[in-house]
């Protein structure tokens, strides 16, 4: 259940030469959750909405398994029109096949759930949502991540409980609200006031499996106390202090 030798590598060395807003924290569980799918033999392809130059993406990217894909969602406009080659050059020096990535230029506002799944081509095994943080859109974002992902996928909310983004919050509590069969099962503390909390959500049939997944892979990250939420024992990842 270990994680892949280069999403170590990168994450040791480069993850915070990439520009991008994720933290190192967030991408260390999340290539835990994916070593931990992969040795639990789920399979699916690996997809981010809202990728801008890569920084979190190719942590992912680097712990997929051959024939899964790599879906990089994003209007690739911000701040300029020069991002999307960013993005394509940062994923190429760090070792990730272009071959392998679906790019996928598109506000996600455009794109309708069915859609959306169509377009992955196939189950979809652990999907950042890091797009727009208005209410309606990560309202609509889950949806489209819902739609396309695989029985025992995970989405990664990210910046919840940021101060930036009060109304993300409400999103994820209404639409966990509207869907109950999901569970929250990790939290990702946030690193500095920038770098808000990540939600790790998963059909409440699977929480086990990540609940004992990550208390065996990550001993280093966990805070003593969970989060209870409605019912919900969710793990807290945690930086030591430095
Ligand atoms: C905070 S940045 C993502 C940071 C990145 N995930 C990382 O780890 O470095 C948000 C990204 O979402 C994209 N975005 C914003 N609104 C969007 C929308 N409606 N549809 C698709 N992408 C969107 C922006 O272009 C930007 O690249």
């Amino acid at each position: 259940m270990t994680t892949p030798a280069a999403a170590e590598r990168y994450l040791a060395e480069q993850f915070l030469r990439v520009r991008g807003a994720s933290s190192k924290i967030g991408a260390i569980v999340a290539t835990r959750v994916l070593a931990a799918q992969s040795a639990g033999g789920v399979r699916g392809h690996v997809a981010e909405i809202g990728v801008y130059e890569g920084r979190f993406f190719i942590a992912l990217a680097l712990c997929a398994q051959p024939g899964e894909k790599l879906i990089a969602t994003d209007v690739f406009t911000w701040p300029d029109e020069g991002v999307a080659d960013r993005f394509l050059a940062n994923c190429r020096s760090h070792g990730v096949n272009r071959d392998d990535i679906l790019v996928q230029k598109a506000a996600t506002q455009s794109l309708t759930p069915d859609g959306y799944r169509k377009a992955a081509g196939g189950p979809v095994r652990f999907l950042h949502v890091d797009g727009a943080h208005k209410y309606d859109s990560v309202l609509h974002d889950l949806q489209l991540a819902k739609a396309a992902l695989h029985p025992q996928g995970v989405i990664c909310l990210d910046d919840v409980l940021h101060p930036l983004y009060p109304a993300l919050t409400i999103a994820a509590g209404d639409w966990l609200k509207a869907n109950p069969e999901f569970a929250l099962f990790g939290v990702v503390d946030r690193e500095s006031f920038a770098s808000a909390c990540k939600f790790m959500l998963c059909r409440r049939d699977h929480a086990q499996f990540y609940r004992e997944a990550l208390v065996a892979s990550s001993p280093d990250l966990l805070f003593k106390h969970r989060a209870q939420y409605f019912g919900d024992e969710a793990l807290i990842f945690s930086a030591p202090p430095a």
